[in-house]
């Protein structure tokens, strides 16, 4: 059986590496890597190939960035051509980025079948470019690989059959605690970053790149005027993605200087920080169910979230997008402790 394993943007390349790590111990079945290149700088992609031991992707198709309509296309026109000359089995895409979206429809309209890892999550948000893409796919994919059960409710809602949902567990958590066992051995101040790390849980770690909270300068500039207030207590240690950095230069925001911007950084550099962090800020996705996986304490900062059992029964907390809303959440954290999560069922590494 062959099967083309999608992978694009930064947080696909977490879910491909245990995918592809189990797929190639299988007898009689051909996996290819297909990359879409809607990632490619050294720091957004090739370094997180290394850090994790993917192989080089076996078809690497030059995407590149674009508007929504110009990469989603780039993306459909070039995967068109590796199904036609592939003809694989099986397309499996995983998450909600626009690749996933891309080469989902496209498989589908080549008559091959759809496998979506991370299936039937919705944030409910229809202005998140995500949600549209995770319901696309969802509507046109054969079989659900879902990380908790909200996922499964959402799609036997939509009506898809139980037969073809399997709640599975994240391979997100299994790529996480296969890396941190790897960073275990290893002496950590060897990275670039090592010097910038202050003494454990005395500090916070911070991503930011979502487009609703930096693509708008006053919504972003009440994000920072209240991060610039929990760095006067907590240092915050702040890797800034490629749009971010230039929305701070465009629109001038001044963030205070014990936010220390850092480069795009390597999933085990990230790794590193965080995970000693007194607490998390960010708007990823991903970051949401890996501080809840390793007991970390996370603010979100976004009004929902599509993965609610990390709030639920997780460390995350909505800490919604306004200067006040933050400060409430910072302050009920500061007062309250951490929220006593408890990892989801079958977040285990296996
Ligand atoms: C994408 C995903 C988002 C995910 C994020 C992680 C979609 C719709 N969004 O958003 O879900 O959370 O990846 O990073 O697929 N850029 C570079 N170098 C790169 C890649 C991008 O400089 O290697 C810049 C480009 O100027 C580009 C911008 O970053 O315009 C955004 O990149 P893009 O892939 O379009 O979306 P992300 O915001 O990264």
């Amino acid at each position: 059986m062959k099967v083309l394993l999608v992978a694009g943007a930064r947080p696909n390349f977490m879910k491909v590496a245990p995918i592809l790590r189990a797929m190639k111990g299988v007898d009689d079945l051909e996996p290819l890597l297909v990359h879409t290149g809607q990632h490619y700088d050294e720091a957004m992609s090739a370094l997180f190939f290394r850090d994790l031991g993917i192989p080089e992707p076996d078809v690497y198709l030059e995407a590149g960035s674009g508007t929504h309509a110009e990469q989603t296309g780039r993306i459909m026109v070039a995967f068109e051509k590796v199904c036609q000359k592939e003809k694989p089995d099986w397309v499996v895409v995983v998450g909600d980025v626009n690749s996933t979206l891309a080469c989902a429809i496209v498989a589908k309209k080549a008559g091959v079948g759809v496998a979506h890892v991370e299936a039937g999550l919705r944030s409910r948000d229809m202005t998140m470019p995500e949600e549209i893409n995770r319901i696309v796919t969802d509507s046109i994919s054969d079989l659900f690989f879902v990380t908790e059960q909200s996922g499964v409710d959402n799609l036997l809602a939509e009506g898809k059959l139980a037969e073809r949902i399997h709640l599975v567990g994240h391979v997100m958590v299994d790529n996480l605690l296969h890396q941190l066992r790897q960073l275990e051995t290893q002496d950590g101040s060897r990275f670039a970053v090592g010097g910038y790390k202050p003494e454990p849980k005395t500090y916070a770690f911070l991503t930011l790149h979502r487009p609703a909270n930096v693509g708008d300068p006053e919504t972003f500039r009440g994000i920072v005027r209240a991060l610039n207030r929990i760095a006067e207590s907590h240092k915050i240690l702040f890797p800034v993605h490629p749009r971010t950095r230039r929305r701070i230069d465009a629109f001038g925001i001044a963030l205070s200087d014990r936010i220390v911007q850092l480069p795009p950084l390597g999933f085990q550099e990230s790794l590193y920080l965080w995970k000693d962090a007194a607490v998390v800020l960010t708007d990823s996705g991903g970051l949401q169910e890996e501080t809840t996986a390793l007991g970390v304490p996370c603010l979100t900062l976004r009004d929902n979230t599509e993965r609610p059992v990390t709030v639920t029964e997780g460390t995350n907390t909505l800490a919604g997008t306004t200067t006040e809303c933050i400060l409430a959440a910072w302050e009920a954290f500061c007062r309250n402790g951490s929220k006593a999560g408890r990892v989801p069922a079958l977040w285990d590494g296996r």
